[in-house]
């Protein structure tokens, strides 16, 4: 299969497209035929290899994983042994690492049925971004229907899915971005929109209940003051801090100091793609309260390119890879002895499963329908 590799840490320029072995999924994995496949700050991270104590994790030298890329969406292929709710021919998006080829294997818990209503690429665009906003918002913003809310990076991969949720349970959503994401911003909820190049917000007499920060680039002194008494700061991310730690470790260490002495609370976010909140979001898109935005598509042959321009910080949205596949491959000839008898195997797996979609949902009543 074709796949997006990289031996070194760097640029996009370490970045190859080549001819490697279909993996084979672990016994919990689907093995999936990747449609698409989205861009996020966190694969410019793992490409690049900084923060520096990322490599702790990935490998000290190279990454681990050659393959790049987290989210995804595609067709279950074949399933690992202990995969319930999932057979080959399903849609399904979710995130896992070596999404950048033509197959992937994606742990089935965090994995979930592609939205009936989205394209592939448009569920491609959805998992990560779209799991940081409603974890930032609904488990460290405690974000509830009526409160004031201000979405920095109002009009990026996050920011825009923030914006859309936010507005969802009836918060009243300011955005920050820039001139030229003002329209777009009020378009998807935002009441008002703050150009932060004209507009110092954090100076104003505005209070919010909830800041979500995706730009991390204002005092936490002054995000503070922006807060009510009770109010609450995330911190989602920002780039540009320190090659070694990102000046994420920093910054959370000084939030937690800050929080010590007043009711207002800053906190960081360290936000985990998972099932059940992907459910929540297919329910939320199928209706119609969330709508990702793709600002562009790359062919999978053009992953720096897609990479290089959504680091730049100007895409309206999400950057999405748009993976063309070879035909579907004769599974006797083309699929390796195990991955044959997982793809056999997964026809029982269907019933169980699909019983349990209904579980986790969205009754439109506020976060506490997400459990
Ligand atoms: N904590 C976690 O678990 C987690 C999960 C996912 C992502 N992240 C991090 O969160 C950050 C945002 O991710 P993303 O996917 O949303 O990135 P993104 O798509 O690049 O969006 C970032 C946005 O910030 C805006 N921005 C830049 N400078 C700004 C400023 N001075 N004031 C206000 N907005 C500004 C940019 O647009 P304009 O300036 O043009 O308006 C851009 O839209 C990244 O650092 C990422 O690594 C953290």
């Amino acid at each position: 299969m074709k796949a997006i590799v990289q031996d070194g840490y760097g640029s996009p320029d370490v970045l190859e497209l080549r001819e490697i072995d279909i993996p084979t999924p672990g016994d919990d994995q689907l093995l999936v035929r990747v449609h698409a496949a989205g861009v996020d700050p966190g694969v410019w991270h793992l490409m690049a290899g900084e923060p520096y104590m990322i490599r702790l994790g990935m490998g000290f030298r190279g990454p681990k994983e050659p393959v790049k890329g987290m989210d995804v969406a595609g067709t279950v292929e074949a399933v690992g042994k202990d995969v319930t709710g999932f057979k080959p021919g399903d849609e399904v998006y979710g995130a896992d690492l070596g999404a950048y080829a033509e197959y992937a294997c994606v742990s089935a818990g965090r994995c979930a049925p592609k939205p009936a209503n989205l394209s592939f690429e448009q569920a491609a665009a959805v998992p990560v971004s779209g799991c940081t906003a409603l974890q930032g918002l609904r488990d460290k913003g405690r974000l509830r229907p009526g409160q004031k809310v201000l979405v920095i990076g109002a009009g990026g991969g996050v920011g825009t899915f923030a914006v859309q949720l936010a507005a969802a349970i009836g918060a009243d959503v300011t955005g920050v971005c820039s001139a030229a994401k003002a329209d777009l911003v009020r378009s998807i909820g935002a009441s008002e929109v703050i150009d932060y190049a004209r507009e110092d917000f954090v100076h104003g007499e505005r209070r919010y209940d909830v800041i979500l920060d995706t730009a991390g680039n204002r005092p936490l002194t002054a995000m503070r003051r922006a807060l009510t008494p009770a109010g609450r700061l995330v911190i989602v991310g920002g780039e540009g801090g320190g090659r070694w730690t990102g000046g994420f470790l920093e910054r959370m260490a000084r939030a937690s100091a800050l929080s010590l002495f007043a009711g207002r609370k800053l906190m960081g976010l360290s936000a985990k793609v998972n099932q059940k909140d992907l459910l929540i979001l297919q329910n939320l898109i199928e209706a119609g309260k969330v709508t990702p935005i793709i600002d562009r598509t790359y062919p999978l042959g053009e992953a720096a390119a897609a990479i290089r321009y959504m680091h730049e910080g100007r895409a309206r949205g999400k950057v999405v890879i748009t993976v063309y596949g070879a035909p579907r491959p004769a599974r006797s000839r083309s699929l390796p002895s195990r991955r044959r008898s997982l793809s056999e195997r997964a026809a029982g797996h269907l019933p169980r499963a699909t019983a349990s979609w209904g579980v986790a949902g969205w009754d439109g009543a506020g976060w506490a329908a997400a459990g």
